[in-house]
């Protein structure tokens, strides 16, 4: 079986080089050529561990091919991958117009029967649209399935993600389809669950708004324990050994970004108004995750009682660990804030420097470690719980401080440690 994936984005990527690594004949295109050279002469334009590696290896073994004829990737395959980007718009809704563009190419390139499998995340009913585009434009008289199989990976384990999911979701209504799929699939050792297009794509949405809405709670709930004294690893902990709940997800911090889930918690509550049912519940998520940022800005504020002319220092950029990925990341809304409060920011991330100075450019300074940020700082903030962050010399810091005081926006850090070694601690939720 053949296999295209159009749209080398994040998720088409990984999903590609990953079905190759499973022994199938794989062809990405993308209509960045751009990208396509960079690919083809071995580069990568993502930061994600292990897909390096991987790609070079499926390039060598002749499974995997990039190319910018998308036309050539509908004629050479039968199951056809669209993982195009479906970006914001002003109004919160997903802008699905590069879907349409490649499925009116499908359909003008399609010579023999088609799957085609909408992998972007996509509003409900998209799956419709899809199919409605593809028989107003199709040119031969051949058949062809659409079918959906939202994504579920997580950027910094992407590929781990997709060699061990949780489950497999596949929305279909055929059973060629569905055969098809269960196929592809069949190397992983997952249960698959079967629906129609629309449920499968109403999965997507129901799973990012749910893993936002268990991030929002535990924010909303370290506010309570910060008031009350209580300390939310604790509570975290004693909650979620409850498997009804469970434990993920239920880490306290600086709040969620990243390019998924207020894009995606932003779609959902478009669509639900759009039905006629607002899904009320999730602008609330939403509102914490905001409200979530400020109180980081405003615990800066009590540590150091004026922020103008201070220096902090931010260690972590990206919106999590492992990924160079700065969309919608709190520690860039969170430094604009504490700019505007007229501080001095000094930062470092181990993968985000670059976007970060696109983003950025000289309104703050750029380190080379941890150790070059803490230098003459007030404080420094904890943004992305990088794993070298863990392991730092705190006697090295403190002699090199202004002020030693720490605000651990993820709560990795032993309080009691850094306490006696004479800092101020504020967590998010613990003291
Ligand atoms: C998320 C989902 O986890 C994936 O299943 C999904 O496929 C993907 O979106 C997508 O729709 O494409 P991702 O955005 O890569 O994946 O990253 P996550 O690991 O989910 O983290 C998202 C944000 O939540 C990060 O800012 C992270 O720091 C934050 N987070 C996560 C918390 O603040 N607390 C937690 O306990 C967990």
């Amino acid at each position: 079986m053949k296999l295209s994936i159009i749209g080398v984005g994040y998720v088409g990527l990984v999903t590609g080089v990953c079905f190759a690594n499973l022994g199938i004949e794989v062809l990405c295109a993308d209509n960045d050529e751009k990208k396509i050279d960079l690919l083809n002469n071995g580069g990568i334009p993502i930061y994600e561990p292990g897909l390096e590696e991987l790609v070079k290896k499926c390039i060598a073994n002749g499974r995997l091919a990039f190319t910018s004829d998308i036309k050539k990737a509908v004629k050479t395959s039968e199951v056809i991958f669209i993982c195009v980007g479906t970006p914001p718009r002003d109004d919160g809704s997903a802008d699905l117009s590069e879907i349409e563009k490649v499925s009116k190419v499908i359909a003008e390139n399609m010579d023999s029967y088609k799957l085609v499998v909408e992998k972007s995340t996509v509003p409900v009913e998209t799956g419709e649209w899809v199919k409605k585009t593809i028989n107003t434009f199709k040119s031969k008289n051949c058949e062809f399935d659409a079918a959906s199989n939202p994504e579920f990976l997580r950027e910094g384990s992407a590929i781990e993600d997709f060699m061990k999911p949780d489950r497999i979701v596949i929305g279909v209504e055929s059973k060629k389809a569905e055969k098809i799929l269960k196929e592809l699939y069949g190397p992983l050792d997952t249960k698959i669950v079967v629906t129609n297009i629309k449920g499968a794509e109403i999965i997507k949405h129901a799973s990012n708004s749910f893993l936002a809405t268990k991030i929002s709670f535990i924010n909303a709930l370290s506010n309570i324990c910060d008031k009350t004294g209580a300390d939310i690893n604790a509570v975290a902990e004693g909650v979620g050994l409850d498997k009804r709940i469970n434990k993920h997800f239920l880490k306290a911090g600086v709040g969620f970004g990243g390019s998924c889930f207020p894009k995606d918690l932003k779609a959902f509550i478009h669509i639900s108004e759009t039905l006629g049912h607002p899904f009320d519940m999730l602008k609330e998520v939403e509102k914490i995750n905001e409200m979530q940022k400020d109180i980081v800005v405003r615990k800066a504020i009590d540590m150091l009682w004026n922020i103008k002319d201070k220096t902090i220092a931010i260690w972590g950029l990206a919106f999590k660990p492992n990924t160079d990925d700065i969309r919608s990341s709190p520690a860039i809304d969170i430094i604009e804030s504490l700019l505007k409060e007229g501080a001095k920011i000094k930062a470092f991330d181990p993968a985000a420097m670059e976007k970060a100075k696109n983003r950025l450019g000289e309104k703050i300074i750029y380190c080379k470690d941890v150790y070059e940020t803490a230098e003459d700082a007030d404080c420094i903030i904890l943004m992305t719980e990088w794993n070298e962050f863990k392991e730092v010399n705190w006697n090295k810091i403190k002699n090199i401080m202004a002020q030693c005081a720490v605000l651990d926006g993820r709560n990795i850090y032993d309080s009691e440690k850094l306490k006696e070694l004479g800092f101020k601690y504020m967590g998010m939720g613990r003291r």
